[in-house]
């Protein structure tokens, strides 16, 4: 198998780092009651206790079984209510039902985690020098699956108590964080060929590779992102009526389903208001408008005269700037207004124009974790950059987010694109 390991290649460093990992997902739960644990909004979303345990199984299904012999689950049932999409695995419990799961209660699914992090320590510092690299591989792989849990997690919470009248804050202590956005700035960038994809020693995802040439055209890319005041611009403007702006399909899901403006957006005396993790505030026109789906992305910038960026155009844009800005450790838990030096990672997941399909030679893992990206590799839309809601450290320029153009309970935002 091949092995990628970037983050700690020793034992004592990889340990350490599934300790801080598997610490920092209870940490998220610390403001939740018990309660909270069980709610699930809509189809797409996972009730926090589901998250918990899920993330566990994944070490209960993929790794402890492979190297530690004759192995026995917690309990053989969670096997088919925790596994999420890996059909090679086995038989799963329906994602549209996971809020039915009154039992194993909350109590339980601590225990079963507390249960895999000692028999995962107790492998990973008894394991054969041998198989380590092995080991090391799934682990990390793991932990990453666990980091991307960690933002659904905030996904999914900021989604099932904004359907609460009562709209309460999973944490009132979050702060918004003043600014002004300065006027957007046009960055050009040169056409030709351009290489795209991750080659180095680290870990990533198999969507990312292999490195390969693009064709870029000549292009300018706007170095932030786009506001809520610029948004507001949009929705006072009729652009949520007007089905000159809209893709077909987008057009018929704003019928549909009635929307007027982006998800968590609200009135209050007439003034506008946004759900946020820190409870109801007022819309703040300087911060990147988010929770946008695709359809209305690329409206806007229909609207605006521009277009969304390629996923290329994107990579080779972050490529030149260090993997830093407002991630979950920043402690906002929202989109903050640009500073001067412009937004690059973080902040919002950025919608681009690129479908998520395989990259020329592609070849997803073997076994039943090739199931972890490539089968989703059609009818959704990628969007790179990583998030307030992103543990610091786990995006990176080549790193591929995917949802279908429907969804926007991510953290989701727009940057504008031009050609030359
Ligand atoms: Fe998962």
């Amino acid at each position: 198998m091949d092995t990628k390991v970037n983050r700690a290649s020793s034992r004592e460093a990889l340990i350490a780092e599934f300790d801080r990992v598997r610490a920092y997902t209870e940490h998220l739960c610390v403001p939740l009651a018990t309660d909270d644990y069980q709610i699930q909004s809509i189809d797409q979303t996972s009730p926090p206790k589901w998250h918990i345990a899920h993330v566990s199984w994944f070490f209960e299904a993929f790794v402890l079984p492979h190297f530690v012999p004759g192995y026995e689950m917690f309990d053989p049932d969670f096997d088919f209510l925790f596994n999420s999409y890996y059909y090679t695995h086995g038989r799963m419990h329906p994602r549209p039902r996971r809020g039915l799961l009154s039992r194993p209660t909350v109590e339980e699914v601590f225990r079963y985690r507390a249960r895999v992090d000692e028999r995962m320590l107790e492998l990973m510092v008894g394991i054969d020098d041998a198989k380590w690299q092995e080991l090391a591989f799934r682990v990390i792989l793991g932990l990453n699956h666990e980091e991307q849990h960690r933002e659904l997690l905030l996904m999914d919470v900021k989604h099932n108590f904004s359907v609460n009248p009562l709209k309460p804050a999973y944490r009132k202590d979050l702060e918004a964080k003043p600014g002004e956005a300065r006027p957007m700035r046009w960055l050009e960038r040169a056409g030709g060929i351009h290489r795209i994809g991750y080659e180095d020693e680290g870990f990533a995802y198999d969507n990312e590779t292999p490195r390969h040439e693009v064709l870029l055209g000549a292009h300018r890319l706007a170095d932030r992102f786009v506001t809520n005041g610029e948004y507001r611009g949009f929705v006072g403007d009729g652009g949520y009526e007007d089905p000159a702006l809209w893709l077909s399909d987008g057009w018929a899901l704003i019928q549909r389903e009635g929307w007027r403006h982006p998800l968590y957006w609200g009135r209050q005396d007439g003034d506008w208001t946004q759900f946020t993790l820190g409870g109801l505030r007022m819309l703040d026109p300087h911060e990147p408008v988010c929770h946008l789906s695709f359809y209305e992305a690329d409206a806007y910038a229909r609207w605006a005269g521009k277009r969304l960026p390629l996923e290329s155009e994107l990579e080779t844009l972050l490529a030149e700037h260090p993997v830093a800005g407002n991630f979950a450790d920043d402690d906002l838990l929202h989109p903050a207004p640009a500073g001067d030096a412009g937004q690059w990672y973080g902040d919002l997941w950025a919608w681009t124009a690129s479908p998520y399909t395989a990259y020329p030679g592609f070849k997803p893992l073997a076994g039943s974790m090739g199931e972890y990206n490539g089968k989703f590799m059609s009818n959704q839309m990628v969007l790179r950059g990583g998030s307030c809601a992103t543990p610091p450290g786990h995006t990176r320029a080549s790193y591929r987010n995917f949802f279908y153009p429907n969804e926007r309970w991510a953290f989701t935002g727009l940057r504008l694109a031009e050609d030359s």
